[in-house]
């Protein structure tokens, strides 16, 4: 299950929605379930309704969750940090006026969209600031009991905004050169190893071209994956766009699974491909061209809680169903 907000939480906090949301999809045998992009600070939400990790009472609420998962399915279950920068203070994509929203944070003073307010820049003690933030949230999550943490670097949220030159037109030692555009995630993913357990599997979610001319692209992508198995993260989740207005994106099914194969085979990392992946026919054929590691999937599995365990059932294959349900099980 790909990673997806739902905009439901007061003050950042998961509810019951989320524990039905969540654990129907543990019900429904999916492999690992990725919790939505995760505030690491109030500024660091899309929406004031969006899911946050900055205290222990959001912590706490995400506990009963993972713990559910863990004792009801064999799911593994991840979380997305995540910090919206320049994409935040908004409702239904629109920037919500300062009284109702906040002051964004980027790289440099560049709105998403000429009509909505500049943000704020960042000084570097701020950068320094945010990586403290994603580490803090990375301690609670692993201690809330999660498999995985991701790192949101893609969709035009602020890591994004970071890597991309057409985004970040800093002059010091966070903008410039690739190796200076980079150095903000990888201070990320240095900062969040550090309070990893061995149990605990570190993604990173890039989008592997903006579609801009030149803007981040494959090529960029595949260096920087490269960068990142050094720095000991186990998959790249390969997704595509977002951080330039207006874009042209040619979407078609599997559209972004070149991109997942390109970084996998030329940077030797683990991938996952994700976007226009709806059936398990079409995931396993993808698995075994060896064009990625591992399948993300989102709006298929909000309309099929069940997809993993129907596709399995189809496939004779065997995948957890939970006990309770054993008189529907179809034999192979
Ligand atoms: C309702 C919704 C919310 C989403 N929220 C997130 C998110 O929190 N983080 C993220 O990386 N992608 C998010 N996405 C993108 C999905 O994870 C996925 O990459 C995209 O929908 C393409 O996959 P699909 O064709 O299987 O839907 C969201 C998508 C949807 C439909």
């Amino acid at each position: 299950m790909s990673p997806m907000c739902m905009y439901s939480c007061e003050n950042g906090i998961a509810n019951d929605f989320h524990f039905v949301h969540y654990g129907s999809r543990a019900q429904g045998g999916t492999g690992l379930i990725m919790v939505e992009a995760t505030g690491v600070e109030p500024r660091g939400r899309i929406t004031n309704h969006c899911m946050g990790i900055w205290n222990d009472e959001q912590a706490e609420a995400l506990t009963k969750i993972v713990g559910f998962v863990h004792s009801h399915s064999e799911s593994k279950i991840g979380i997305q940090l995540a910090h919206a920068g320049r994409k935040g203070s908004t409702w239904n994509n629109l920037q919500i006026p300062l009284e109702e929203g906040w002051e964004t944070v980027a790289p440099s003073a560049i709105p998403y969209h000429p009509s909505e307010r500049i943000p704020h820049v960042l000084t570097v003690e701020e950068i320094r600031e945010q990586v403290q933030n994603f580490k803090e949230a990375a301690k609670r999550a692993v201690k809330a009991g999660f498999d995985i943490i991701e790192i949101h670097g893609a969709h035009g949220y602020l890591v994004h905004q970071f890597l991309s030159p057409l985004s970040n037109i800093r002059t010091d030692e966070y903008g410039g050169s690739f190796e200076n555009r980079i150095r903000f995630l990888l201070e990320i993913v240095e900062a969040v190893n550090e309070v990893l357990d061995e149990n605990t599997a570190l993604f990173v979610r890039i989008s592997g071209t903006e579609y801009a001319d030149n803007g981040w692209d494959i090529n960029d992508s595949v260096e920087l994956a490269k960068v990142l198995k050094e720095h000991s993260v186990d998959l790249v989740d390969v997704s595509s766009g977002g951080n330039i207005h207006g874009a042209k994106i040619s979407v078609f099914n599997g559209y972004q699974v070149p991109f997942s194969s390109q970084v996998r085979n030329e940077a030797g990392v683990k991938t996952g491909a994700v976007g226009l992946i709806t059936t398990t026919d079409q995931a396993e054929e993808i698995l075994q061209k060896g064009d990625a590691d591992l399948i993300f999937v989102a709006r298929a599995i909000l309309r099929n809680p069940y997809m993993a365990v129907q596709g399995s059932f189809e496939m004779k294959k065997d995948c957890f169903f939970p006990h309770q349900y054993t008189r529907a099980k179809i034999s192979s």
